[in-house]
């Protein structure tokens, strides 16, 4: 397997400098949006909030407008009681967003939230539904997260844009970007968080300079590629991300970019490229490196083969170079159900068993977030 060097800047040259490192950065951004995900648009021309209380929480309503189109989006947003002082946040775009997190008792259902409907089976033609409530509470422990001292800002990624090839660009942000240049639901899912972003830096109860960004599976490739592209990110937590998020596209196993192109609106790939990994001309470990000199954390699973969890952490071992510091021992070294390697801002864990984010990847997500001296805890005491 032959990756796109990752130590050469676009010129040939060898990276040694931090401007050779923000040189590499921009060009492969450029690359990943030409040929796989399709540019992000850019920052709305407005961006309100409004916050109500509801059950252990409060709803924001966060109120947009992008190219002249105005929509509103739900967020849930839960702060630790306790806290003293400013706290780091945890955001994240989830499958049936706040309803089927723990927690997420109260919350209003956004009826108009297109998912795609093998996420779970209570969904009614891809609504979300009364049964929905409560159904990812092992993905989503949000009281276990504000005892450790974070505030969360989760929302439903179908609120934002249906997962739907033929209704994702009929409402909300899908047909607010449609003037804007071509683009896949990747893209605006990235743009996604990065307004939940934009709202977290707001609010006076948060630490601006601990933005950690989170997402499983599909909403994982999203917040690896919002986050690669928004230095505002402290961290990020990239769980089961597979084709597209942290797995090498060249590296045999798992879903290819010939089975990926089947969500026809998730990227703006070509047949040819898809047919043909070697003719993307930038790999997955560039993406992850666009993160130095940040925190990266990329979770793994056993048993999720479709997410090829070799190619995850081999590609995370190719970026490491970028962060200087760290190198990362050989895949051999570390295949063991249960195994983690942490090495200064990087970090990744197979956990034993299926595709899925749980309380087991949390528990790591949240000590490695509090290694480096700046624990959450530390402003609630
Ligand atoms: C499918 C898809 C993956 C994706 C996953 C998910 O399995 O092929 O690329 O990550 O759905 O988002 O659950």
């Amino acid at each position: 397997m032959k990756l796109p060097p990752l130590m050469q800047r676009p010129d040939g040259q060898p990276v040694v400098t931090a401007e050779d490192r923000a040189l590499c950065r921009a060009a492969w951004l450029q690359t990943f949006a030409d040929h796989l995900y399709g540019p992000i648009p850019e920052a709305p021309e407005r961006l309100d909030v409004r916050r109500e209380r509801f059950g252990a929480g409060e709803r924001l309503v966060i109120e947009v407008t992008l190219a002249g189109q105005a929509f509103a989006v739900d967020a849930a947003l839960w702060l630790p009681e306790d806290r003293k002082g400013r706290v780091p946040i945890i955001i994240g775009l989830g499958f049936l967003g706040p309803i089927g997190a723990a927690e997420g008792a109260g919350f209003p259902i956004d009826n108009a939230a297109v998912i795609e409907r093998s996420i779970a089976d209570t969904l009614r033609g891809g609504r979300l539904a009364e049964a929905n409530r409560g159904q990812h509470t092992d993905r989503w422990p949000i009281r276990s997260l504000l005892q450790a001292g974070y505030g969360v800002l989760l929302s439903c990624y179908g609120s934002w844009v249906a997962d739907h090839p033929r209704k994702w660009r009929s409402a909300q942000l899908g047909r607010a970007a449609r003037s804007c240049a071509r683009t896949g639901a990747i893209s605006l899912w990235a743009w996604a968080y990065q307004r939940l972003v934009d709202v977290a830096c707001r609010l006076d109860e948060i630490d601006r300079d601990r933005v950690v960004l989170v997402g499983h599976s599909r909403l994982g490739k999203a917040a690896l590629w919002a986050a690669a592209n928004d230095e505002r990110v402290h961290a990020a937590l990239i769980n089961n991300s597979g084709c597209a998020g942290a797995s090498l596209t060249r590296h045999p196993g798992g879903e290819t970019l010939s089975k990926l192109i089947r969500f026809s609106h998730w990227t703006v790939l070509d047949k040819k490229t898809a047919a043909d990994p070697a003719q993307l001309p930038v790999d997955q470990h560039q993406l992850i490196a666009c993160l130095a000199p940040r925190k990266v954390y990329i979770a793994s699973a056993s048993e999720d083969a479709w997410a090829d969890p070799e190619g995850e952490y081999l590609a995370l071992k190719a970026a490491a170079p970028f962060w200087a510091t760290d190198s990362l021992p050989p895949l051999e070294a570390v295949w063991r159900p249960g195994r983690r390697v942490w090495s200064g801002q990087l970090g990744w864990h197979l956990r034993p068993g299926p595709h899925d984010m749980t309380s087991w990847d949390w528990r790591r997500f949240l000590a490695f977030l509090a290694q480096d001296g700046r624990d959450a805890n530390a402003n609630r005491r």
